[in-house]
């Protein structure tokens, strides 16, 4: 068991097996990877399908006869394993062009340029397939202080997804946008940092029903923040239209470990929660194998991803299913939560006048450490 199968809808980004280890103090370690090769190797190992931004399938700037090369040797890869391409995405970020930004740098001819580039890549994802449109925005932030005008870089923000939501409308494609938050790297601050932030954000918009957002979990645990708590918010509102999962220690800069390395017990929570809430959307690792491994670490560390995903859901459907803990959740008046705070119908006189002791109240301890250990003592594998 814990061996990964399609049904399983685990999705890998071409950028992540296919990183070769450059970081920003040394240089390679590993070849490139052929984007068919990772479809195969994916696939051999139990994957669903692959995401990918255009320049991970077609170089920035290449031929019109490279780019139906590579996309021919990409599309008979996929044909020929079944795997399916879930979303793609745009690279904004790598190319020197976009150093002060793509939809919000200062120079209005770039921020042409970046929509140009994102409609193209729109066409590619829907021609696949794909039902999700991931909206990074690495570079759209700042190192200084009068470097931005916030309130009008956001509104040039909101001016670029009215836009794209507006093409893909009268395109009629089926495709969705999910903005992936991040609060830092690689500019010093990044424009929406946060999973909160990209749902207020959500809600200006002319088209609020075609995005929604991808929490990574990293992402998140960078600014502090529970991934587990963002993701329920998301839920909560309808918008979780995609994942990135990954594994960060604590607030530093963005880990990418496999998923089930970095903060285990959050990812514990957090596939309690996917799983408990029916999310059905693909599981998708955007991960870095550490520069240190050669091909065979990149492949043990994409099966761990996988592995760890399934063995999590293992634990927590065990933890769910174990009588003491429905008694330690009871216990904990969980129960009592789910009762809304006022009675349908109720009146305020009845509000008003309800006797209440508070000192009673405060005694009453909350069993949350017998309910946590037992928790744990799931994760363990100790139950
Ligand atoms: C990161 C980000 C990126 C984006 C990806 C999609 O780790 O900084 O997750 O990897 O997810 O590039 O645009
Ligand atoms: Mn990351
Ligand atoms: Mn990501
Ligand atoms: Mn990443």
């Amino acid at each position: 068991s814990f061996t990964p199968t399609p049904e399983d809808r685990f999705t890998f980004g071409l950028w992540t097996v296919g990183w070769t280890g450059r970081d920003p103090f040394g240089d390679p370690t590993r070849a490139a990877l052929e984007p068919a090769e990772s479809v195969r190797r994916l696939a051999d190992l139990g994957a669903y399908g692959v995401t990918f931004h255009d320049d991970d399938v077609v170089p920035f700037g290449a031929s019109q006869a490279d780019r139906d090369d590579r996309l021919r040797r990409f599309r008979r890869a996929l044909e020929e394993t079944g795997m399916k391409v879930p979303m793609a995405t745009t690279n904004l970020f790598t190319h020197p062009v976009f150093k002060d930004g793509a939809f919000t740098a200062n120079d209005r001819d770039v921020r042409r340029f970046a929509l140009r580039k994102t409609l193209r890549n729109i066409d590619l994802a829907a021609e696949l397939g794909a039902s999700v449109y991931v909206a990074w925005g690495g570079r759209e932030g700042t190192e200084s202080g009068a470097a931005k005008d916030v309130r009008v870089a956001l509104d040039r923000l909101k001016e670029a997804f009215d836009f794209l939501a507006g093409y893909v409308t009268e395109r009629g494609y089926d495709l969705r946008f999910a903005i992936e938050p991040k609060p830092n790297e690689p500019r010093g601050d990044i424009l929406l940092p946060t999973v909160g932030h990209a749902l207020a954000f959500i809600e200006r918009l002319e088209r609020p029903q075609l995005f929604g957002v991808n929490p990574e979990v990293g992402h998140e645990q960078m600014a502090g923040l529970n991934i587990t708590h963002s993701v329920a918010q998301a839920l909560w509102a309808g918008k979780l239209f995609h994942i990135d999962l990954n594994g960060q220690s604590g607030i530093k800069y963005d880990q990418d470990l496999r998923f089930g390395a970095g903060d285990l017990r959050q990812a514990f929570w957090l596939v309690d929660l996917l799983e408990g809430a029916g999310y059905a959307g693909p599981r998708h690792f955007d991960f870095k194998p550490p520069r240190t491994e050669d091909y065979a670490g990149v492949w043990a560390s994409a099966a761990g991803c996988m592995r760890n995903y399934l063995i999590l859901r293992d634990r927590a459907a065990a933890f769910r299913g174990d009588p003491r803990v429905a008694e330690a959740l009871r216990a904990a008046r969980l129960d009592q939560l789910a009762v809304p705070t006022l009675a349908p119908g109720e009146s305020l006189e009845a509000l008003l006048a309800e006797p209440f002791d508070p000192r009673a109240a405060a005694e009453r301890g909350m069993a949350l450490e017998a309910l946590d250990q037992l928790a744990l003592d799931h994760l363990l594998g100790v139950r």
